[in-house]
């Protein structure tokens, strides 16, 4: 029989038997990682479940000294209030059916260990991010108004105010404080000077990491055609005004009745749901941003096979946003030598 014990964040336990499976309660945190960690003498395998203790069907197939098998709880609740976390001297084969777990990941330790023991922590995210962003981390999660409400009140009243309720374009979903962050940060990389582009804006939330995050931007813009959308923009921003930010522009606005954003250095567009129509509208205008402008989107044709544009990356960035993972890619626009 294997023993099962349920531990919270700060627990730990010595270990008797050859195998345990430590049972976490998911629900009740915000975004984070719940770390499980386990080390023993001659190695471990670990592996872990949604569904139960015996389901144990997510694993790294191999053994190390200690596994930290790391779970965002955010990915867990809607499957699952718990997760089952299985720790054992003897490997656990993975059903070749099981799907791949999303938050969920095995860290293998190095340290060497003189018993079997297995502790639990919890880290929020805010704590997760750089010291100096932790500020601008908890206003912009302070204003923004959760996504839940945003698609079950403002997206269906911005649809009947412009008459487009089934219009697949007006389809919401929005970017994520940490990871979108990331991605500016790494791929993108802002400068001082430089003015950030969110066509499209909703309800300001890209916008809002633009701005909070790189100060020294010359300004951050966003066009959004939901009035109800623009509005909780325009509230959101209310609410940032003590906060150090670059200077920040709403505008309620079809971006293809627009030009002004085209003198932007950043252009961010969640395109997902943008007709090809509406795209290669877009890129026309698109094609007098000026060289080592950047283009964000997430639609693997676009701009490929333009001349003016570079891919940064030839495969998509995998980005966490309100609605699952997705791919996203960067284009550059080039110089008249290159
Ligand atoms: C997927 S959401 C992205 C929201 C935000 N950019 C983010 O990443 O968090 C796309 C937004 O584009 C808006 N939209 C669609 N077509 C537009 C257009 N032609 N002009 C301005 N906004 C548009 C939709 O109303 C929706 O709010």
């Amino acid at each position: 029989m294997t023993e099962i014990v349920e531990l919270t964040p700060g627990q730990s336990v010595k270990v008797a038997t050859k195998e345990l499976v430590v049972r976490v309660k998911v629900r009740g945190y915000g975004r984070g990682r719940l770390t499980v960690e386990a080390v023993a003498t001659g190695g471990l395998f670990a592996s872990a479940s949604k569904s139960g203790p015996d389901a144990c069907d997510w694993t790294a197939s191999q053994r190390a000294v200690g596994w930290r098998v790391v779970i965002e709880p955010q990915w867990w609740v809607h499957a699952s209030d718990f997760c089952f976390v299985r720790f054992g001297f003897a490997a656990h084969a993975r059903d070749p059916a099981a799907p791949d777990y999303l938050g969920v990941e095995f860290e293998p330790l190095t340290l060497e260990a003189t018993q079997f023991s297995v502790a639990v922590a919890y880290e929020s995210e805010e704590s997760q991010m750089p010291a100096d962003l932790r500020e601008a981390y908890r206003a912009w999660h302070q204003a923004v108004t959760e996504t839940e409400i945003v698609s079950s009140t403002l997206v269906l009243a911005g649809r009947r105010a412009l008459g487009r309720e089934k219009d697949q374009e007006l389809t919401y979903g929005e970017v994520l404080f940490r990871p979108f962050h990331r991605l500016l940060d790494e791929v993108v990389k802002p400068r001082p000077g430089e003015v950030f582009v969110d066509l499209g804006s909703g309800t300001g939330r890209a916008v809002f990491v633009a701005a909070l995050c790189w100060p020294a931007l010359a300004a951050c813009k966003g066009y959004e055609v939901s009035p109800p959308l623009h509005s909780d923009a325009a509230r959101c921003h209310g609410e940032l005004s003590g906060s150090v930010m670059a200077p920040v522009e709403l505008h309620c606005a079809d971006v293809l009745r627009r030009d002004d954003w085209a003198a932007a250095d950043i252009v961010w567009i969640a395109s997902v749901c943008l007709s090809d129509g509406t795209l290669r509208a877009i890129a026309a205008r698109l094609v007098s941003l000026k060289p080592g402008a950047r283009v964000v989107h997430m639609t693997e044709h676009f701009l490929r096979d333009d001349d003016a544009f570079e891919r940064v990356a030839e495969d998509p960035i995998l980005v966490e946003m309100s609605f699952g993972v997705t791919g996203v890619f960067v284009a550059r626009r080039r110089g008249p030598s290159e």
